[in-house]
């Protein structure tokens, strides 16, 4: 059995108490969160032990989930990492880039295991198209949300584009060859709104949009490759492929279009979403890979790379006289 130490038991928090409850080979040992009303709260609601010494909470697990605020991420890491505790870290990995790069390193010397909350790599829409052959050339991404204080102690593009870059770069396995971004501040002293534009090394150009200030949801990614365009709305959970049809295409909607070559058949294919909690899945994955001494789905690695990218397109901002964190 797994003891697990909650850090943090805000917002998230409770999401994630809420689910290792339901995970069999793991137990929560207790939680610390200096808030003493959020702290109240938890201990009532779930009868779970307050620590109120880091360390002891540190000591009494196997684990640990860190759900703190971003700024709070590397000292907790390190202090785990440097006990040999295991580690599932909420995204961002860390507050800056020597942090994260410090977080690779003490992990790699103590051969622990750290995952990152890069919780729409579990999305069901995104698993919807496991097995399925993604090889996009152009990709248009769109993640609007209202405003909400809450994150606002990062830029939007380390609270909410991180997500889409983490999952671009998770499909298209090949370096970053050039970054366009604009970004304009206007309800807080850093971009609440972004469109960056990354140019990869095989040709293939990701087009992200993200704001914490528009009037409804969307979280909206369209992929455009040699043979489909495939659409994933990580809000509505559903996929949606459109291609030229195959034999296999049986389940499909299909229709003809005249083009110059002839008359082609295109088939419109929902693939099934399976009815899943991404972040149950997440902290099970995690589970999974500490028990069975295997990697973690979404690495520590996985999450400097999404922040070495996130922090690129700050620069080049930053490089256009916004003020930026
Ligand atoms: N994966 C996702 O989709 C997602 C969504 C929301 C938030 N997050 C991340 O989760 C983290 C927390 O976000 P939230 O929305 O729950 O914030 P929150 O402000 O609601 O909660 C944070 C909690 O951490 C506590 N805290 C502060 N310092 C601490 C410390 N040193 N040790 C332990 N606890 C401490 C606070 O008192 C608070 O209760 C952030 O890193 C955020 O980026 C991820």
């Amino acid at each position: 059995m797994l003891k697990v130490g909650i850090f943090g038991v805000g917002h998230l928090g409770k999401f994630h108490i809420n689910n290792w409850q339901k995970i069999k080979g793991a137990k929560l040992v207790g939680f610390y969160d200096p808030d003493d009303t959020a702290a109240a709260e938890v201990s009532k609601q779930y009868g779970l032990k307050r620590f109120d010494n880091q360390d002891e909470l540190v000591a009494a697990c196997d684990a640990v989930d860190i759900i703190a605020p971003t700024t709070f991420h590397f000292d907790l890491c390190e202090k785990a990492i440097r006990n040999s505790r295991h580690v599932f870290v909420e995204k961002p990995l860390a507050d800056t880039m020597e942090e994260a790069h410090k977080i690779v390193k003490l992990a790699k010397e103590a051969g622990i295991k750290v995952q990152v909350g890069h919780v729409e790599r579990f999305n069901p829409a995104y698993l919807a198209l496991s097995g399925y052959q993604l090889a996009p050339m152009f990709i248009e991404v769109h993640r609007l949300s209202q405003f909400n204080p809450r994150g606002t102690e990062v830029s939007v593009i380390l609270d909410l584009m991180i997500h889409d870059i983490d999952i671009v770069l998770s499909i298209v396995k090949s370096g970053v060859k050039h970054i366009s971004a604009s970004g304009v501040a206007v309800m807080t002293d850093t971009p609440d709104i972004a469109n960056v534009r990354i140019e990869f090394n095989n040709g293939c150009v990701a087009n992200l949009t993200s704001s914490r200030i528009s009037m409804k949801k969307m979280r909206k990614m369209r992929l455009f490759q040699k043979d489909a365009y495939i659409g994933i709305d990580f809000l509505e959970k559903k996929t949606e492929i459109i291609k030229l049809k195959e034999d296999s295409d049986r389940d499909a909607f299909t229709f003809d279009i005249e083009t110059p070559s002839g008359k082609k058949e295109i088939a419109i294919a929902n693939p099934p979403v399976p009815d899943a909690n991404a972040i149950l899945l997440e902290l099970e994955a995690f589970v999974k890979a500490v028990t069975g001494n295997n990697p973690t789905p979404v690495s520590e690695v996985d999450g400097l790379m999404a922040m070495d990218v996130a922090h690129q397109i700050l620069q080049k901002i930053q490089s256009a006289n916004y003020v930026v964190k």
